[in-house]
């Protein structure tokens, strides 16, 4: 019961790490405003919890009537909110090159404006009420870049910054803000097919020797969402595995390999 007595905002809950956080959440006694714009998903993702315990609202979670509808939603039903997670976000997988300006719209809007307007929409109920913490969900992207993610990789810099801003201007009115950098996390949409032996391969990269569960993430939500993590804000907390203090060259190193019990490269992996 760790988040008893707190009501906290969830955006896209409809599966992977936001389906997770709001589970863990209500597990650990929170009252949750749970955001989804697939009507279905949503539908499922609440339908095991208790009623009592959750709000299923359907919309788009970058506009800003959404939002306002949202924080009316903690108001009314449980009289504040003193938890926040910008978690929905919509992918555009391309290069600059390739980025349109409507990929690039499209991507800011949902990744990094929709965070804002949430922050800024529920900075005042938080305060009102003694404080709050916002976590924001950024990626590794915005510290380690991949191919072919250009708008996402900005818009994810951009969340931690954010965050950063948000729990310096507000820290002396209780409020804190951190973001939290996943690597790659195993959900339905990342998992569409990724093939046994990828999956193996992708596992291999990772120095803990597995990529990411939806409940890593849950789990370091949790803590930031507690009064266990009061003195913790402006933080971009890595949820990576170790990803991202892996030099990549040791992954090619035969030597390395077997200290991590893995067999030398196959080059025919690697065209
Ligand atoms: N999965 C990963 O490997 C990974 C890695 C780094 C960061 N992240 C970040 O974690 C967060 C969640 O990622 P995920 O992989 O679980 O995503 P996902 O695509 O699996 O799930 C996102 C959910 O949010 C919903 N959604 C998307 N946009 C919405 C909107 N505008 N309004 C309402 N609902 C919306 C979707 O319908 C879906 O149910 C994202 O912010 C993502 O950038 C994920």
């Amino acid at each position: 019961m760790r988040l008893a007595g707190k009501v906290a905002i969830v955006t896209g809950v409809g599966q992977g790490i936001g389906h997770a956080i709001l589970h863990r959440f209500v597990q650990e006694g929170a009252c949750v405003v749970a955001l989804e714009w697939d009507a279905q998903a949503g539908a499922q993702a609440v339908a095991e919890l208790p009623a009592e315990q959750v709000r299923l609202i359907v919309g788009d979670a970058s506009a800003q009537a959404v939002v306002e509808q949202a924080i009316a939603c903690a108001r009314e039903s449980w009289g504040g909110l003193q938890v926040l997670v910008n978690n929905a976000v919509r992918y555009s997988e391309k290069s600059a090159i390739d980025t349109s300006d409507e990929d690039w719209a499209s991507t800011l809007d949902s990744a990094l404006t929709g965070t804002f307007r949430f922050c800024r929409a529920a900075l005042p109920l938080m305060i009102a009420g003694g404080g709050g913490s916002i976590i924001n969900l950024s990626s590794v992207n915005q510290r380690v870049a991949n191919p072919r993610l250009a708008a996402y990789t900005a818009a994810k810099g951009g969340v931690r910054a954010l965050s950063q801003q948000i729990a310096v201007e507000y820290g002396r009115q209780g409020i804190r803000c951190n973001s939290i950098a996943p690597a790659f996390i195993a959900t339905p949409r990342t998992m569409k097919g990724v093939s046994q032996k990828d999956a193996a391969i992708n596992d291999s990269c990772y120095p803990v020797g597995r990529v990411g569960q939806p409940i890593d993430v849950a789990h370091a939500a949790l803590f930031l969402a507690s009064d266990e993590s009061t003195f913790v804000t402006g933080t971009d907390m890595l949820v990576d595995g170790g990803l991202t203090s892996l030099a990549a060259s040791a992954l090619l190193s035969t030597r390395i390999r077997g200290w991590w019990g893995l067999a030398p490269l196959d080059m025919k992996d690697f065209p």
